[in-house]
C-alpha cells in the first residue's frame, strides 16, 4: 500500500517534509469519518488568542478549532504495523506512535504559526471530511529561535507570508517534522475534519 519509501526518507531528511500517498483505502476513510462524527460529540473547543514560547522554544500562536480524542479505528491505523514499519524504514530509525486526535474546523477556524509538541517529531495530517485547504509549512524557519518566531508571528497575526502550501491528498497525508518545522493553517472556508498522527523515534 505504501511505495517510494526511499523517496519519502530522502525528502524527510533533506526537506523536512514529504507527501505520503495512498495511506488509507476508501473503506478506511469511511470508517474514520464515522468515528470522527461520533468523537465530535465530545470534542473540546480549543481557542486561544495569545502568543507564547515554551521553555524549550516551542511557539504557539492564536488558534481556534475543536479537538476530539482518537478512537479504536484511528488508533488501529496509527499504531498498526504497516504505517509504523513504513515510517521507520523511511526515517531509518524505529518510529513509535505517540498521539493521534481528530481536529474539527468550522469556517474561520485557524491555527497560527506554531511548532508541534515534542512527541510529534513526525506529524501526519490526514483529511477525514470536507476540505481544510492546504497546511502551510515553513521549513526555512526551522532553527529560528522561539522569540524570533514569536515576533514574526505577532507581526503577521500568525500567518507569515511565504511558506509551502501542502495539500491534503485523498487517502494520503503531508508528513512533516512537526516539532521542528514551523507551520500554520490559514482560516478554513468550509466545515472540515482532519486527523493528526504523531510519531517519535528520530532523535
Ligand atoms: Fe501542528
Amino acid at each position: 500500500m505504501l511505495r517510494d519509501v526511499r523517496a519519502v526518507g530522502t525528502a524527510l531528511r533533506e526537506e523536512r517534509y514529504s507527501s505520503l500517498e495512498a495511506l488509507f483505502s476508501d473503506d478506511e476513510l469511511i470508517e474514520l469519518r464515522r468515528e470522527a462524527e461520533l468523537r465530535a460529540l465530545d470534542a473540546r473547543p480549543w481557542s486561544s488568542t495569545g502568543y507564547s514560547v515554551s521553555r524549550k522554544g516551542r511557539l504557539d500562536s492564536p488558534r481556534r478549532h475543536r479537538t476530539g480524542e482518537s478512537g479504536p479505528r484511528l488508533r488501529e491505523l496509527h499504531e498498526g504495523r504497516p504505517l509504523g514499519d513504513f515510517l521507520s524504514e523511511a526515517v531509518g530509525a524505529a518510529m513509535f506512535p505517540t498521539r493521534a486526535a481528530y481536529l474539527y474546523y468550522r469556517p474561520g477556524d485557524h491555527v497560527g504559526l506554531h511548532t508541534d509538541v515534542d512527541v510529534c517529531e513526525l506529524t501526519l495530517v490526514v483529511n477525514v471530511e470536507g476540505d481544510t485547504g492546504p497546511l502551510v509549512l515553513h521549513p526555512d524557519l526551522r532553527g529560528v529561535t522561539g522569540d524570533s518566531l514569536r515576533a514574526l508571528s505577532e507581526a503577521t497575526n500568525g500567518f507569515p507570508a511565504g511558506g509551502l502550501p501542502q495539500p491534503l491528498p485523498h487517502g494520503g497525508a503531508p508528513a512533516l517534522l512537526g516539532s521542528s518545522v514551523p507551520h500554520h493553517r490559514p482560516p478554513v472556508t468550509t466545515p472540515s475534519t482532519i486527523a493528526t498522527l504523531c510519531y517519535s523515534g528520530i532523535a
